[in-house]
């Protein structure tokens, strides 16, 4: 069963960026980890990150066409972009929205995300770890029919 793990703008920079923030886990090793977490669950586990808006817009885009199920970290684009909730509300599978941080707990214009209202579920600020429990809980899901 293939998932997507899909991220936005400057989590390629996971590691040397604001590490108080984002911890010190890197963008490769995050790979490594969600790539490691879809072997143990049987899952076909594609991670990707862009800064672009227009690339993350048409791999969601095609996870709708694939009826995929999708873990998104759509980063600054969560607090502004309707584009981007507009492709996840064409999604046909779950849509699980991890957050790395607490953006409740932070600056008043990142406690909004227009994506939340279309996805499933939302993970924030369990770190790096909101990956692997996304993709528990997907593979759980996905195994009821659900
Ligand atoms: C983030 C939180 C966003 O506010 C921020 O713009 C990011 C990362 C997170 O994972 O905590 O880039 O989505």
């Amino acid at each position: 069963m293939r998932v997507y793990v899909l991220n936005g703008p400057n989590l390629g920079r996971l590691g040397t960026r604001q590490v108080d923030v984002y911890g010190a886990t890197s963008y490769a090793d995050l790979v490594t980890s969600c790539e490691s977490t879809g072997r143990e669950l049987g899952l076909d586990v594609v991670v990707r990150q862009t800064d672009a808006e227009h690339e993350l817009i048409g791999w969601l885009h095609a996870a709708a066409d694939e009826q995929a199920a999708v873990v998104l970290n759509p980063a600054a684009w969560s607090h502004y972009s309707i584009a981007v909730r507009d492709a996840c509300a064409l999604l046909r599978a779950p849509l699980v929205e991890v957050h790395i941080s607490n953006i409740h707990a932070r600056e008043e214009f990142r406690h909004h995300s227009v994506v939340s209202a279309v996805a499933t579920g939302v993970i924030c600020g369990l770190g790096v770890d909101g990956y692997r429990l996304a993709l528990h809980h997907l593979a759980t899901r996905l195994s009821q029919g659900v």
